[in-house]
């Protein structure tokens, strides 16, 4: 069922509270990349047309409920500010009188932003006091942070249940892209999934063994099926836990579930530490994977040359310790040259594709990771389920 969006929503004269998910990644209190923010953009703007003032709300990392200075919003009301080209009330708060009495003023064209969200612990409990408090602050709410639909948190669910609710720009387009995925790809469908864990990923991969046409693997993750295959996998990181599924996969897909065929692997996980390309049934007893190799690539390549869609979530080495980069940055170029549908999701891959200047060759950058995840697992997203359906022309 269709939610109801931003369109279907009187806004004029009104304040609305914007959830938004500006969880960027931060480096000495700078932010590094900017995407969540500017996703965001049209929606503002949006409501700042239509004569509403707006009050954002997000959540930045994971302070567990009490104040940590480093990850306060005040970069991002500045990135927002030069963006938008006017000013943003930045509130030293999250809800409370002061917050109250400074919002007071606000007019239609106005913009603030609420300090982060998980600074108080009511956020990820989903208290209703808290929720109550922030529905208090705005007349009506727009769910825009697609990132994290898939928590059921006050700000997601709870002020979606007490206001006016509705789906931003955003939000409505990454459920339709990835809607699209799930309902009508181009075939043939290939994933790529990269990353660390086989552990986090275990519906995904079953889901998509179920969907795809077909599935390449890389990544420390890769390690976890390299050993079910009964290769030594050396020092790498690999979880022998999850061997036996990682088994039952290779079973049931057979030659449609690429793994690696050759890694690059080092004795030390540095910046330009030695490293050399081995086989991946060859990788030395002292020796970690940390990426994969040329071989690799040119297989891949080959495999999903013809495809018609591409969804690719994980970085396919530790891409961020250079030399380690290159089997991640190869494949974001190899997919942006693709003539194919390609949607690109969670943070390192995101990074990667901006990284090798190829961003604007994609055809959708999800600003969702574990979200974008969750929805092609077939899993409800709280804030998207909490959101009530479009009215049905009649
Ligand atoms: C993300 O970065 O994936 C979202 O902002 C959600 O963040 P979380 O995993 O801390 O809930």
């Amino acid at each position: 069922m269709r939610k109801r969006t931003l369109r279907e929503l009187d806004v004029r004269g009104k304040r609305v509270l914007v959830r938004a998910d500006f969880n960027v990644p931060l480096e000495n209190g700078r932010i590094t990349d900017d995407t969540r923010i500017r996703a965001a953009l049209p929606t503002i703007r949006e409501l700042l047309d239509r004569g509403a003032a707006v009050i954002l709300c997000s959540h930045l990392g994971r302070p567990k409920g009490r104040v940590v200075e480093e990850l306060r919003l005040a970069p991002v009301a500045r990135r927002l500010e030069e963006l938008l080209g006017r000013p943003v009330l930045a509130l030293p708060e999250v809800v409370g009188e002061e917050v109250e009495r400074r919002l007071a003023d606000l007019k239609p064209g106005d913009v603030a932003l609420l300090e982060n969200l998980r600074f108080h612990p009511g956020e990820t409990a989903n208290d209703p006091a808290f929720a109550d408090a922030l529905a208090r602050l705005a007349d009506c709410y727009v769910n825009d942070a697609f990132g994290a639909a898939h928590r059921a948190h006050a700000s997601v669910v709870g002020v979606a249940q007490r206001l006016p609710a509705a789906a931003g720009l955003l939000l409505e387009r990454e459920l339709e892209v990835l809607g699209n995925l799930l309902e009508r790809p181009r075939r043939p469908f290939w994933a790529v999934l990269g990353g660390a864990k086989v552990s986090d990923k275990i519906g995904v991969i079953e889901r998509l063994l179920e969907l795809c046409d077909g599935l390449a693997i890389g990544g420390a993750m890769a390690n976890t099926l390299l050993a079910a295959r009964g290769y030594s996998v050396g020092r790498s990181l690999y979880e022998p836990d999850q061997v036996e599924p990682a088994r039952r996969w290779l079973e049931r897909a057979g030659d449609r579930l690429l793994l690696p065929v050759d890694v690059v692997v080092t004795e030390r996980l540095e910046p330009g530490a030695e490293s050399r390309v081995v086989p991946a049934d060859a990788i030395p007893p002292e020796a970690m994977a940390v990426d994969v190799g040329p071989a690799t690539l040119a297989a891949w390549r080959e495999r999903l040359q013809g495809a018609g869609t591409v969804f690719w979530n994980g970085p396919l080495g530790v891409f961020e310790v250079e030399p380690f980069h290159r089997g991640t940055f190869a494949l974001a170029e190899f997919l942006a040259g693709l003539d194919a549908v390609t949607v690109v999701g969670g943070g390192d891959s995101v990074a990667a594709v901006r990284r090798t200047g190829v961003a604007d060759r994609i055809d959708h950058i999800s600003t969702g990771g574990g979200a974008s995840l969750e929805l092609l697992e077939g899993k409800p997203l709280p804030g998207v389920e909490a959101l009530p359906d479009a009215e049905v022309a009649s």
